[in-house]
């Protein structure tokens, strides 16, 4: 991928596409990242979940919903948040579009290198993203062997609100006690996981909780957003000219769309961005 420029004066638009509201997690560290750019993000909320889907499907929503946020948004560069649609539909989207494209997975890949010795690590994520083996892909590509599980109860358990539910916490540990008893038994010593799917860095103070109870002091819990806003910044970087944002753009820095559920979207999102979404636009995209 090339870097992208940005011919239009003032701050460059960087759209922010996820199947639900938690791609807001990948935002955030956008927003640090690039405190003078503004931001469009969508929700496909009211085609949620992706990572139940197949490829076709995923591919046609994800690149509908890219191409609202460069056509009728201005965004110049996308990030795609959802680890579904990065796993199933990156290549679908870049057609799409005529703007750079960042995934997640590459990032969260890149991440699970740096944070591992062993070399084998662990990826929890969605059916669709598992079945995919994008994750083992993109780890094998960096010498890494990865050991990947569906966790399919997790993202329901997020849309309800039960972050910190003692449900979730039994599922989580179900979950983790499993994938470390069959990482074992393909005779691999993991010593980080990856949290592959956008819901899950919500959970994070559960999966830690359990990760104690199997995995020896050190191990790692990783997730991309970090990453993934560290290589956008590395692509879109020095091209950006260095505008501040004046007042009417401050408070507009952030506009989010969801094709669904947009009371829900401002009620979870806040806790996903870790500061309010304002007010989010109902947008139709068809079927
Ligand atoms: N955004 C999806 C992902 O990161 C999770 C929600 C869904 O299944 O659509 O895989």
């Amino acid at each position: 991928m090339t870097a992208t420029t940005n011919p239009q004066p003032g701050p460059i638009t960087i759209g922010v596409f996820d199947s639900g509201f938690g791609g807001l997690t990948v935002l955030r560290t956008l927003l640090d990242r690039f405190p003078n750019a503004r931001f469009v993000f969508l929700g496909d909320t009211a085609r949620l979940p992706y990572g139940s889907k197949s490829r076709r499907t995923v591919s046609r929503y994800a690149a509908q919903s890219a191409r609202f946020l460069v056509e009728e948004q201005g965004a110049q560069f996308l990030v795609i948040a959802c680890n579904s649609a990065s796993a199933l539909a990156l290549e679908a989207i870049q057609q799409a579009v005529p703007v750079p494209v960042l995934g997640v997975i590459e990032p969260g890949a890149d991440s699970a290198r740096a944070a591992s010795t062993t070399g084998d690590v662990l990826v929890i994520a969605t059916d669709a993203t598992t079945r995919s083996h994008a994750y083992s892909a993109a780890c094998t590509a960096r010498g890494l062997r990865a050991f990947e599980k569906a966790c399919p109860l997790l993202v329901p358990l997020v849309e309800e609100g039960w972050t910190n539910h003692p449900v979730t916490t039994q599922v989580i540990r179900i979950y983790l006690e499993e994938l470390f008893n069959e990482a074992h038994a393909n005779g691999l010593t993991p010593d980080t996981l990856v949290l592959g799917c956008t819901h899950y860095p919500l959970l994070r103070p559960l999966i830690e909780q359990a990760v104690r109870e199997f995995a020896p002091e050190g191990f790692r819990v990783i997730d991309s957003a970090e990453a993934t806003a560290d290589a956008a910044r590395a692509l879109i970087g020095n091209t950006i000219p260095p505008t501040t944002l004046n007042q009417d753009q401050e408070k507009k820095q952030i506009q989010c769309f969801a094709t669904d559920s947009v009371e829900k979207f401002e009620r979870l999102g806040t806790s996903f961005l870790g500061r309010p979404t304002g007010t989010v636009q109902l947008v139709d995209l068809g079927g």
